[in-house]
């Protein structure tokens, strides 16, 4: 995608349909490696992240068939055990293939992911998972081979509720000899989706979305049909797109259960809020907002996703805002870039201390990822005058269809 120009759009109005989830997406096309039947699974978004995980696919030998809305998976000959860096380097989500590949190979050499620019994002704790349940590790040359006869069934308890390493877990105890426990496990809606993908293949997994999840393992799964889950993330985008601009609108196709924790924020802003039972969310922000406080932690606490779309947020309403991000240690990238575009933003450790009501002017600015880009877009709609934005590939990693979506309820955008 190239570089893109964004103008004042003043208040956004209309409908947008919210994709499937890219971090369902991930996981679950990591778990057909789970089994040699063929796995149906629709409402995957048309997104580089996913691209980058069918070529890491095809390159173990599953086949993969897209059709119109479903994609069919088929990992009945695995031929290789091996992730390479070219692939793993672009997307981390990609070490999620080790807990399938050791679960149903015995083996898994996955290409260290190495940092990336939200933090240095280790994988101790998936790897500490895999070696209570029996797995030898050697690291070296830059990839961590792993390997186990048949992994065993262990109680593991993770010191931090990290979503990767959980769900890495859960798909190697599925295959695994015995009952594994996970304590403190991540409770988001994607470790749900994936159990419940993985249950309709067969697994015996119970307690997806608490603290504490039980597999029991099983002797083989079997394909299944899967539809993804909404991504609460885009969602969330949205809605804030449409309080920032101070505008109305309905958002399509959403779960609100998983975006509540935004939704009670932006309530507590001043912005209207109601709920569908067909999946509609309805937003109003036509009037004078507040700002607010936020802690980002893990679900159901307010996601750190959302952290850089709030701070745009909170630069345009009356009053002093603060962010404490809790989850990434560098998550602040985009903040550099807002603040030459105007806003008033300090950060102060783990803390950013947002002065509102600003006027934001236009320049070029550059986003550094994935939902610091976004921010960056949103910024330049309420900016005054032209936003050039380079880096804009960050946001094609995670959203559908952004700009389009975002030009059908008004938004000016064009590529430069
Ligand atoms: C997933 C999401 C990402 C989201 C994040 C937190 C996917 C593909 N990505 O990322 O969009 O921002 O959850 O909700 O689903 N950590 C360790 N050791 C580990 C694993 C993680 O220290 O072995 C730390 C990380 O450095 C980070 C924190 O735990 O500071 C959270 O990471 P984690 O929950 O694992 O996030 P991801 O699964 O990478």
């Amino acid at each position: 995608m190239s570089d893109i120009i964004v103008q004042n759009s003043g208040a956004l109005s209309g409908e947008v349909e919210i994709s499937g989830s890219k971090n369902s997406s991930l996981p679950i096309l990591a778990a057909c490696i789970l089994t040699g039947g063929k796995n149906i699974i629709s409402n995957i978004p048309d997104l580089s992240d996913i691209k980058i995980m069918y070529s890491l696919l095809a390159g173990l030998g599953a086949k993969i068939d897209r059709h119109n809305e479903e994609t069919v998976i088929d990992c009945e000959r695995i031929v290789s055990c091996t992730t390479p860096y070219e692939l793993v380097g672009k997307m981390r989500g990609s070490f999620l293939l080790a807990g399938p590949l050791l679960a149903r190979m015995g083996r898994a050499r996955i290409s260290l992911p190495g940092g990336c620019p939200i933090g240095t994002r280790p994988v101790d704790l998936h790897l500490k998972g895999f070696a209570a349940m029996g797995t030898e590790i050697e690291r070296g040359h830059g990839y961590v081979d792993m390997t186990a006869k048949r992994l065993k069934g262990a109680k593991i308890y993770l010191d931090f509720p990290s979503v990767g390493a959980t769900e890495n877990i859960i798909m190697a105890a599925v295959l695994a000899e015995g009952e594994t426990i996970i304590e403190n496990a991540a409770a988001e809606p994607e470790i749900v989706d994936l159990s419940d993908f993985l249950n309709k293949q067969g697994a015996k997994i119970e307690g997806s979305g608490s603290d504490t999840i039980k597999i029991c393992g099983v002797e083989e799964l079997r394909g299944t049909v899967h539809r993804v889950i909404p991504d609460r993330i885009e969602a969330g985008t949205f809605m804030t797109a449409f309080a920032m601009t101070r505008g109305s609108g309905i958002i399509k196709k959403a779960d609100y259960e998983h975006i509540k924790p935004v939704a009670a924020k932006l309530e507590e802003m001043g912005v209207k809020i109601s709920a569908g039972c067909d999946g509609s969310i309805k937003v109003d922000a036509r009037k004078s907002l507040k700002s607010a406080d936020i802690k980002t932690l893990p679900f159901p606490g307010f996601p750190t996703d959302m952290q850089a779309p709030f701070t745009v947020l909170l630069s345009t309403v009356e009053g002093t805002g603060i962010i404490i991000e809790t989850v990434f240690e560098n998550r602040f990238l985009h903040i550099g870039e807002l603040n030459r575009m105007g806003a008033d933003i300090r950060i102060d450790g783990r803390a950013s201390v947002i002065e509102g009501a600003r006027q934001l002017s236009g320049t070029s600015v550059n986003a550094f990822d994935l939902r610091g880009g976004a921010a960056l877009v949103l910024a330049g709609m309420v900016a005054k005058g032209d936003t050039e934005i380079t880096g804009v590939e960050h946001i094609r990693r995670g959203y559908e269809n952004f700009m389009p979506k975002l030009q059908k309820i008004g938004a000016r955008i064009d590529l430069k």
